[in-house]
């Protein structure tokens, strides 16, 4: 096992998927499984779609399973048809939200402004945040992945107060991985998460920057995880597609 001061932290984005009875189905069997691997450290973390969040949360009672929303949007209340706040999710007892993942960004037009926003109303909330970040393709191709993360992460935290920071867990999530079953190798995920570890200790300090979650996301499977999981700045994952199916993300969770 490697040394590390972070516990491994392994998250199901369920993304627009799954139905009331198969999120049922899939929680109880996360929840068994935890419960008969409770001497192992590692949190787990469900993003379940907003209209099941209540029922993940009630059925996750008492389980060490940490539940969050997919997304929120940043005002308190208001006329916003179709959006959901974050005192909302809280107010169901989901505990985290993600923030800026890139379909988000990419599909829905978020933009880094709203990121920082949405970041800042979470934690005032005491909510726990995920930010997502990740370069695209042609940003990796060009050897720009660095900077873009770096702007990306600048943004998002430019109003972050050091005491907020230990709610944030950031996920590196490269667009060109997501979904599409291309994987980054575990040299170049490790050497993301290690720009990353770099920059949040120059911003804040390298004692704050050593907790924090830097997850993996991208076409994460059973047949990668090992490997991935094996870096030393690769902290856990958050994981798509294969997060739908109980079996491939039990043996993800085995994998830690
Ligand atoms: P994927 O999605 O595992 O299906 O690539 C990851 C994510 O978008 O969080």
């Amino acid at each position: 096992m490697k040394a590390s001061p972070r516990t491994p932290r392994i998250s199901g984005n369920w993304k627009m998927n799954l139905d009331g009875r198969s999120a049922n189905e899939l929680v109880c069997a996360i929840r068994q499984w935890m419960e008969e691997n409770r001497n192992k450290s590692l949190e787990v973390g469900l993003f379940p779609p907003a209209v099941y969040l209540a029922q993940v949360v009630e059925l996750s009672k008492g389980s060490p399973i940490h539940v969050g929303a997919q997304n929120a949007y940043f005002e308190k209340s208001g006329a916003f048809t179709g959006e959901i706040s974050l005192a909302m999710i809280r107010d169901v007892g989901a505990t985290g939200v993600l923030i800026g993942h890139s379909e988000r960004r990419h599909v829905f037009g978020e933009s880094e402004e709203w990121i920082t926003k949405k970041l800042n109303a979470a934690l005032a909330l005491e909510l726990e945040a995920t930010l997502c970040v990740g370069e695209k393709l042609e940003e990796r191709e060009s050897g720009r992945a660095a900077s873009v993360i770096e702007r990306q992460i600048r943004s998002a935290l430019s109003q972050l107060q050091p005491e907020s920071l230990s709610r944030v867990t950031i996920a590196y999530e490269p667009v060109w991985a997501i979904g599409t079953g291309k994987t980054a190798s575990p040299k170049q995920a490790d050497e993301a998460h290690q720009q990353i570890r770099q920059l949040l200790a120059k911003l804040y300090s390298p004692a704050l920057a050593e907790k924090i979650c830097i997850q993996y996301g991208g076409s994460v499977t059973p047949e990668n995880a090992a490997a991935l999981l094996a870096e030393p700045q690769v902290d856990g994952f958050l994981v798509g597609g294969a997060s739908l199916d109980f079996a491939k993300f039990r043996k993800i969770l085995e994998a830690v």
